[in-house]
């Protein structure tokens, strides 16, 4: 088992749109095993490849641990792109593991429509929803370098300024591999 350091609120590649992929090969094969291992390891549903230093349009969802989605397959999504979203709309309280200890109720579409490829490249196509659709999107954001804390309201953006900041200079206590901090004077 290898576990990938993941990256936290402040790393850049976490605001970047990922490179599409155009050839699953063994170093790719090698990355999502290692993504899966590092988001059980987390207790993380879902994960994507900026959140382990990888740019690439990939992104891992399991849900089978949730109670009432036991029989939910691991599955991979590569080059993404979600095609439809419903007009229906629901608040879900979420996570991130790059955002340790902050949850937000997060308002969402409740089903999406998702393109894809999977590990052999073949196009395929998913109508999801509940707690896959709500999972799918997550990610998907974070392909785009969205993240979940940059959609809730102002008054919540407020009150979480301070526990970000305290995220982005890694005073925080976290169970799992996370990536170095950086001295952010120097980054320009
Ligand atoms: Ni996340």
């Amino acid at each position: 088992m290898k576990l990938l350091p993941v990256t936290m609120y402040g790393d850049r590649i976490l605001r970047k749109k990922m490179d599409k992929v155009k050839e699953v090969d063994n170093e790719t094969i090698e990355l999502i095993t290692n993504m899966f291992d590092t988001m059980r390891n987390a207790s993380g549903i879902g994960l994507a490849a900026n959140q382990v230093g990888v740019n690439k349009a990939i992104f891992i969802v399991d849900i089978s641990l949730v109670e009432g989605y036991e029989e939910s397959k691991p599955m991979v999504f590569i080059n993404p792109e979600i095609v439809k979203y419903s007009e229906e709309k629901t608040f879900f309280e979420e996570g991130c593991l790059s955002i340790p200890d902050i949850r937000e109720d997060v308002e969402r579409p409740e089903s999406v429509i998702i393109k894809y490829y999977d590990t052999d490249l073949k196009e395929q196509i998913l109508d999801a929803d509940n707690l896959m659709a709500r999972v799918i999107q997550h990610e998907y954001d974070h392909l785009q370098g969205i993240l979940f804390t940059d959609l809730v309201d102002d008054e919540t953006k407020k009150r979480l300024k301070a526990p970000l900041k305290r995220i982005k200079k890694r005073k925080i206590d976290v169970a799992y591999p996370i990536s170095e901090t950086v001295d952010y004077q120097l980054v320009m």
